[in-house]
């Protein structure tokens, strides 16, 4: 009796556990950020503006500086992507390493002062988003 009631619990507990881990695309496990959130609220705000603004070269430091943290905001959201259990497969982690690669490219020509070396490594940064919505985005 005492083996079958462990034989349920273990069987319950692995039926939750099935259940709950395709919601690991949409939130992390434990923090309150959805994966929505971090799309619309910073991934595309900053790769929208990145892009449009490595169009044409900033004239400034202030300009180069701006271009610089937009870069490195999209690098520390590919390790926000991979954090808290969110990550469901090596797809989402070919794509994270893309974002995270990508972006640090870009930052590396952005402190050169290389605009269209930013704009080619920019590419990088935008293949990632494809790589994992083809597989994730419903
Ligand atoms: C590792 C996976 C992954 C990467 C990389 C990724 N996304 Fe997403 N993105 C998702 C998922 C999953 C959704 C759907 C989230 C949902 O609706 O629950 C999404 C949704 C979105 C949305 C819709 C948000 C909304 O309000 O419905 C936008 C816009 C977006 N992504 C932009 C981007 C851009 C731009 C990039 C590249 C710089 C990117 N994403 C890279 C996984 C990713």
């Amino acid at each position: 009796m005492r083996k079958l009631l462990g034989m349920v619990l273990v069987l319950g507990l692995i039926s939750v556990l099935s259940v709950s881990s395709p919601a690991q695309v949409k939130k992390g496990k434990t923090r309150v950020l959805t994966t929505k959130q971090l799309m619309s609220g910073l991934v595309k705000p900053q790769c929208g503006s990145l892009g449009e603004a490595l169009k044409t070269a900033p004239t400034d430091d202030k300009g180069w500086e701006e271009l610089a943290t937009k870069a490195a905001l999209l690098n520390e959201s590919s390790y926000t992507l991979m954090d808290d259990g969110r990550c469901p497969d090596g797809e989402w982690a070919k794509a994270s390493t893309q974002l995270r690669e990508g972006s640090a490219a870009v930052l590396a020509k952005i402190e050169a002062k290389d605009a269209a070396g930013a704009l080619e490594a920019f590419k990088g940064v935008t293949a990632s988003c494809a790589t994992c919505h083809k597989a994730h985005k419903k």
